[in-house]
Formats: C-alpha cells, structure tokens, sequence
C-alpha cells in the first residue's frame, strides 16, 4: 500500500513547511520516538508471508501464551533510511538485512518473508514515516524489523502463528559521548554466545544477558563491553550492539563469523571497503593480549555506525590508542562508509537502494 494511500486522520503530530515532524532534531539520540505507521504481516506455522499492510503504530495484542513470550522465538533486524541533501532517501544494502532474517529464521524455527517482500516492507514504513526521517546531517531513520513467534503454545516448539512486524524511530549517535572513543572493558565472567548457540544470527535472546555485564561495565564508567569467547575465555568476540575491528602495522583484522559473533553488514561492507582501497583485511582468531598491542581499534554496527576505541580495560590493565590522527584506518575507511551512504562518494556496488 503506498503511504498517500492511508488515511491522514490516522497521523500525529504537525508538519514543518519542509514537510518534517515538528521536532528538535539536535536532540536526537538513540532513544524511542515513536513514528505515525508500522508495518505487519501475519502467516501460520508451515505458511509462507504473503501479504501484509502498513497500519498505525501502537501496542500489539499478544496471548499470554505467545511463543516469543514464554520461550524467546524472536529475531530482529536493525537497518537505516537516511535522508541525502539532494532530498532522496536511501536505504544501505536492505538485502543483506532481509538474507540475515532468513538465515536465523531458520535457525530459530520460524518461517521468514523472502527477500523482495521484506525490502517492500521496510521502504513501504519508511516512506509512511517520511516526516520523522532527519535532516541531512542529523540522523537517520532506525527501522526495526521483528520476526515474533506470537502463536500460543505451552510446551516448548515452534508457535504455531507468526508476525513479521516493522517499527521505525529517528535517531542519532548510539553512544552519548558524541564522536568521543569508547572505552571497552573486556567481560571475563559473562559469555556473549557459545558454541553451536545462537550468537550467530540476531535472536532477541541474545540481548538480555548482555544488560546485567553492561550495567556493570556502565556504573564502572565504561561505554560497552567487550565479550571473550566462551571455549577458552582467550579471544575477543563482539561488543554488546556491535562488531570490533583493529589495526596493527596497516593490517585490519577482525573476528571470524562462525557461529558466536553477529554478521553485520556494517562489518562486512568495512571489510569489502578497506580490500578495495588495498588494506590487507584477516577475519581470524585475535587473542585479547593482541587487540591490547594494537595501533588502532574502532566498531562497527548500524546503530553505531563506525567509532574509534579509545581505551580497552582487560583485568587491571587499561590500554590507550591514539584516537586523533587523521590518517587513522578508521578515518579513512569510515569516511569512505559514510561518503557512499550521504552520496559523497559514488555507489558503485549497488548498496544504496533509492526509496523516493
Ligand atoms: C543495530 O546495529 O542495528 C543493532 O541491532 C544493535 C542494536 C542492539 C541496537
């Protein structure tokens, strides 16, 4: 359904003459502001997705039963549509979001829309929410796809009813301390994800074991925490929303995808960038006493977008990159990241999918 097909009784708030919410855009940071129009499809147990429509947003009805509720069948994607200063509005490589939705759909139990319909979706809820997606400059607007088992069961299998449903909020920076570095401290008695778990794929049982390390590490005065893995307690794996990357001797390394650490598409296309400008780039196994010898060190995610690590606390050892040289690998290969999704910098792998 095209968004100037909904009824505009439905809507909320005011309109700029620019056509914009009429909010204070330089406050904005990662926080809920709720928008006009989510987006929901339905499909039973067995079924496939096939149709679903944009309606207000607001509170959904669930059984107390529901699957997702009880036994956590839930997936969730996090993607961004940005407004250029030319006026089109971009969405960042939506098919990588929509495959990673398949992928834990399948590990999860749980049937997924396919990918055309899951990128028809998340533009359909981004055009209706046109008016909150920030200025230039000022932000994006975060789209959240959610993938719930929201059938009632009681004993433990997959829910017998699905919803794919999609929400939308403009934000800004993820981490408060606006474009300072993070300092990480590296969690040695809380594990991230385990071995054949489903660490790997974006459940939203992953989630809620990272607050109590993350409280921790917050009271303690640290931005996020720096998971192990949880076989040896020896390598580092990801940070709470994002993935890790470092620098020693021109060479980037991060990481491998194999099971316990999230794919990002933000990890993936910074590594896709930095091969292409003649970086040599090693997704492997990094010991935490590496990471605390290297030249630089910076994060990756879509709600973060690429910041610098400036410190990393590992048992009493606290660790200090330079952060401040504009020659870092993190200046140039964000800037680069950044360049394509504003238009500074020509698309030339067909990541930018215009929605207006
Ligand atoms: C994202 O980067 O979109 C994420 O999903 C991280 C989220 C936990 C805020």
């Amino acid at each position: 359904m095209a968004p100037a097909a909904i009824s505009s009784s439905i809507s909320s708030g005011l309109s700029d003459e620019n056509g914009y919410v009429d909010i204070d855009w330089d406050t904005l940071g990662f926080g809920l502001t709720s928008t006009d129009y989510m987006y929901k499809m339905k499909c039973f147990k067995d079924e496939e997705f096939t149709e679903g429509k944009l309606i207000p947003y607001g509170n959904i009805e669930l059984s107390p039963a529901a699957c997702v509720l009880n036994y956590g069948q839930g997936l969730f994607e996090g993607m961004k549509a940005i407004r250029r200063e030319d006026g089109k509005v971009v969405l960042f490589r939506p098919d990588e979001n929509a495959l990673r939705m398949r992928i834990g759909a399948e590990r999860m139990c749980m049937p997924s829309p396919s990918v055309d319909p899951f990128i028809d979706a998340v533009k359909q809820t981004a055009l209706a929410n046109k008016r909150w997606i920030p200025p230039p400059g000022k932000g994006s607007l975060y789209i959240r796809p959610l993938l719930l088992g929201t059938g009632a069961i009681l004993g433990v299998a997959p829910a017998p009813e699905y919803t794919f449903l999609i929400y939308a909020s403009p934000v800004r920076n993820y981490f408060k301390e606006e474009s300072a570095a993070l300092n990480l401290y590296v969690e040695d008695q809380f594990d991230r994800a385990s071995r054949g778990g489903a660490g790997g794929v974006k459940s939203i049982t992953n989630y809620a074991p990272a607050m109590k390390p993350l409280a921790k590490a917050k009271n303690n005065g640290y931005s996020d925490v720096l998971y192990l893995d949880s076989a040896t307690g020896k390598y580092i794996e990801e940070v709470s929303a994002c993935n890790i990357f470092m620098v020693k001797d021109k060479i980037i390394s991060t990481p491998p995808t194999k099971g316990t650490i999230l794919p990002g598409v933000t990890r993936k296309s910074m590594i896709e960038i930095a091969r292409e400008q003649g970086f040599k780039v090693e997704e492997r196994q990094i010991a935490v006493e590496e990471l605390l010898e290297a030249d630089e060190a910076f994060c990756t995610g879509t709600a973060v977008v690429v910041v610098p690590v400036g410190s990393i606390t590992y048992q009493a050892k606290r660790v200090e990159y330079g952060t401040t040289d504009t020659n870092s690998m993190y200046k140039k290969l964000s800037s680069i990241y950044v360049g394509i999704q504003n238009g500074q910098i020509e698309d030339k792998k067909g990541w930018i999918v215009e929605i207006n």
